[in-house]
């Protein structure tokens, strides 16, 4: 069974193909253009600009793609496309490409909910780097923590979720670029910000973890970004130290309050393990504070392989294979774009 999936939901113009073979999955190719150069110049990502980037780059993406699996479309047995959450017009051009290639290779066709990508990217494929060998125990609470989602997941199994609760203002990694922008940080912040703060004091200025005590499992990070401003704003002239230990005591707030919440989720619902997916798992305090929590708890951790945090179509074939799903040949007639799709919906 030979998977070609396809993701163009925010600014990551993706290929991958995915083999099955008696249970286990193999990738063939995995080839992602980022567009962040792009996007860097206006500080974030622009939807029209976005959508134009994917009509240019996606199908010599899948050219790439298909020569590196050494594969060719006939040979192809299913199509999976990112249908939502994500920017309208980009979902559009992936879900126009696989709807033209559906119909004129006669494929089924099947359409993948971005988050469930993200889910789905810490169950084992062989030919990524650090993949698990085994599926996590289930139940399992999953926090998806990316430029556009924060979001509490439990994960009954593959297929199966509830949202348990999400961010009612900015993502976290969103807060993460705003305040990287505040700092004269280019885009995306994460990475920017994660690096000054190796060096910088965690305990430095006490920013305020919103919603930490909050019962509830939504998340606010707007507060935290407009705390980090104003104190920055009091600086005419930061240096290097003023500047590496506002990105640490930012980070540390933002960790405090995502490990807290998945925490008290995973033992609200007696989960057995916890998942830490999306372009923020890449943040290695974050990574490294759930680990040892975990470790105490006695719960298993995992977090996605550095590969599969970022957006990829390796995570969404990786749905398709795991649920085995089968599409249809005729879903190219009816197929539209879901941009705000929820998940277990
Ligand atoms: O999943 P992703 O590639 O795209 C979306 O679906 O949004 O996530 C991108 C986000 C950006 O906001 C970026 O700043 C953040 O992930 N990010 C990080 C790190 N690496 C990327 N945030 C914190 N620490 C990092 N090391
Ligand atoms: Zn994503």
């Amino acid at each position: 069974m030979i998977i070609l999936a396809i993701e163009t939901s925010c600014d990551d113009t993706a290929v991958s193909i995915v083999e099955k073979k008696r249970g286990a999955l193999i990738v063939r190719s995995h080839i992602h253009y980022s567009q962040i150069p792009i996007h860097a110049r206006f500080g974030g990502v622009v939807p029209e600009v976005a959508a134009r980037e994917h009509a240019a780059t996606l199908l010599p993406t899948l050219d790439r793609a298909l020569k590196k699996a050494k594969i060719k479309l006939p040979n192809i047995d299913l199509i999976a496309v990112t249908q939502g959450p994500g920017l309208p017009p980009a979902l559009s051009v992936g879900i126009d490409s696989a709807r033209a290639l559906s119909v004129t290779y006669n494929k089924p066709l099947v359409g993948i909910n971005h988050m469930e990508g993200h889910i789905a990217s810490v169950w084992p494929i062989k030919g990524i780097q650090n993949s698990p060998t085994t599926a996590p125990p289930l139940p399992a609470i999953g926090l998806v923590v990316s430029g556009g989602h924060t979001e509490l997941h439990l994960v009954k199994k593959i297929g199966s979720y509830k949202l348990l609760g999400h961010t009612k203002d900015d993502a976290a990694g969103e807060a993460f670029d705003k305040v990287a922008t505040l700092l004269g940080m280019p885009y995306p912040g994460g990475p920017a910000i994660s690096k000054a703060a190796l060096k910088g004091n965690p305990h430095a200025f006490k920013f305020p973890r919103p919603m930490i005590h909050d019962p509830s499992f939504a998340f606010s990070f707007a507060g935290l970004k407009t705390a980090v401003r104003y104190e920055v704003e009091t600086k005419k002239r930061p240096t290097k130290k003023y500047v590496r230990d506002i990105a640490a005591s930012f980070e540390q707030a933002v960790v405090d309050v995502l490990v807290t919440k998945t925490m008290r989720a995973q033992a609200a619902y007696r989960a057995k393990s916890i998942l830490l997916v999306g372009g923020v798992a890449a943040n290695k305090k974050l990574r490294s504070a759930l680990q040892q929590k975990t470790l105490s708890a006695g719960i298993y951790f995992s977090a996605a392989p550095l590969a599969l945090t970022s957006d990829n179509a390796t995570m969404m074939a990786m749905v398709a294979a795991y649920r085995s799903l089968k599409g249809s040949k005729t879903t190219y007639k009816t197929m539209e774009a879901r941009p705000r799709w929820e998940l277990g919906r």
